[in-house]
């Protein structure tokens, strides 16, 4: 091996001194040019005399085609015999081909490997189906199909984005502790752990409660991290520890947090169908879902979400209890929601799918909310609070809520829900001092990237999924 500008390199196909090393991405730019990739056999066929690998880089794949005749013997009796997933460094010409899934192949001219994996030791993930259990168990593995790679591509974009956003409307970025005092949403999923002398910590669940005071010192915040919930349900929305991004606005109410929750999420998909098509593509979803959630919004680009917007439907409980109890006495939906409860997986569904665009639902009955959440003044047992249901059928992405900002309220609603007053007079400060009303939201980035690809279950979006029953690899 040699080090050619910070590359490692192996000693170089022989006839590769002038190709230029390029990715499958950006292969497009080197019609009929000679090009070296470095990367890894991911699939072969042969027939005859040709062999058909497909190559991978971590960018994406290319079809190569190797005649035997027109190859020195040495490559061709290399990959040949080469086992699935060895690593290796092509030369070989760009030939643009409609009729291949890139639209690009690669005539390939060298070769060389970096590592062959031994035949008696065959790469664990062949190609035929595999079970749901064997592909998490070989996680590390998984994730080096096209497939996988392609989500863990767009789960990065949809993260940018999300992040972006917020750097472009004057927010700034505040990083709240990991390990905390206090839970912020209800105290039955807290992971908990011993601190030194001080008792107990607790890994977060949100950042909320540190965005409100971050909010209070520099006006328009957000946090982005990891957070926890020992959930020990098994569902396909919920993992113990996923990311969150969490918007906190002073002065802002709930009216101004829809419109901000919309601009976010139409930000995101645009840049998702601006980056991705050939991603969502190999994912297998129907881009025109996602197009239909943007179509209309203004394309100034700017998504400035100052002024109201009525892209995104806006639902009241009462009127999503309405649509549920319709929805049950059509056959429709099974179970009939009891007024007054909150919506379970199966009402969330059913709801989001009567809808092309993300649905806001706002003013749940505060008793099925937390604490922290403003009462309607027009109806105090409501919350003035907002879940936003992806359409599809994907149910909660974002929840959000205007805060209480009256000290005696907040107090009182500490104690009801018998949190530990001590631990909250940090947060009850917010209050006493320079208190004003304000807003925020979370969403959670897996839901999101579910949604966004269409996928079942959220153990796909995320590199390594935590769920009740899985902590390896
Ligand atoms: O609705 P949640 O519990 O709201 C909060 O945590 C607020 N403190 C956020 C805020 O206002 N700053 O969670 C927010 C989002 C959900 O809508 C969902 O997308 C995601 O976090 N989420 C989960 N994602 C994966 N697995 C879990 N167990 C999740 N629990 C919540
Ligand atoms: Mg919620």
């Amino acid at each position: 091996m040699a080090i050619v500008n910070g590359t490692i390199t192996n000693s170089s196909p022989t006839s590769a001194s002038s190709a230029r090393e390029t990715t499958i991405a950006e292969i497009g730019q080197h019609v009929d040019e000679r090009v070296t990739l470095r990367g890894w056999l991911y699939n072969l066929r042969a027939s005859g005399k040709l062999l058909f690998p497909i190559f991978r880089d971590g960018t994406g794949t290319i079809q190569g085609i190797v005649p035997k005749a027109e190859v020195p013997e040495r490559v061709f009796e290399t990959l040949k015999s080469l086992t699935l997933e060895s690593s290796l460094t092509v030369t070989g010409r760009v030939r643009a081909d409609a009729r291949a899934p890139s639209g690009f192949e690669l005539d390939v001219e060298d070769l060389s490997v970096t590592q062959r994996i031994p035949d008696e030791t065959p790469y664990p993930i062949q190609l035929k189906e595999a079970g749901v259990d064997f592909l998490m168990e070989h996680r590390h593995l998984w994730i080096r199909t096209p497939r996988q790679s392609a989500i863990l591509r767009v789960r990065a974009t949809i993260m940018r984005a999300a992040a972006e956003y917020f750097d472009n409307h004057g927010f700034v970025r505040t990083d709240p502790p990991i390990l905390t005092p206090n839970a912020c949403e209800g105290t039955s999923e807290l992971f908990e752990m011993e601190y030194f002398d001080d008792g107990k910590a607790y890994l977060t669940q949100s950042g909320q409660l540190y965005v409100e005071a971050t909010a209070m010192a520099l006006g328009r915040v957000y946090s982005f991290g990891p957070t926890f919930r020992a959930e020990k349900s098994k569902t396909r929305r919920h993992l113990t520890e996923f990311w969150m991004i969490e918007p906190e606005v002073t002065y802002m109410d709930l009216d101004g947090l829809m419109n901000l929750a919309e601009c976010f999420l139409t930000h995101i998909v645009r840049r998702v169908l601006e980056l991705h098509s050939a991603d969502l593509k190999t994912i297998g979803k129907d881009i025109t879902k996602l197009e239909a959630v943007v179509a209309g919004a203004p394309t100034d680009n700017s998504e400035d979400c100052s002024g109201s917007r009525s892209g995104f439907p806006r639902l009241s409980y009462d009127e999503a209890h309405a649509m549920l109890i319709d929805a049950h006495e059509r056959g429709l939906l099974e179970s009939m929601h009891k007024y007054g409860d909150d919506f379970g997986s199966p009402d969330e569904t059913y709801i989001s799918s009567q809808f092309s665009k993300p649905v806001m639902v706002h003013r749940y009955p505060a008793s099925v909310k937390a604490f922290y959440m403003q009462p309607d003044p027009l109806d105090p047992s409501k919350a003035l609070c907002v879940d936003v249901l992806a359409p599809e059928g994907y149910g909660e992405i974002i929840g959000g809520s205007q805060r209480i900002d009256d000290y005696d309220l907040l107090e009182s609603r500490i104690q009801a829900h018998h949190l530990p007053m001590a631990a909250f007079q940090w947060y009850l400060d917010l209050r006493r001092y320079g208190s004003v009303p304000h807003s925020g939201f979370g969403m959670g980035i897996e839901r999101c990237v579910a949604w966004i690809c269409g996928l079942e279950h959220v153990r796909e979006t995320i590199p390594f999924a935590r769920t009740l029953n899985r902590i390896y690899p």
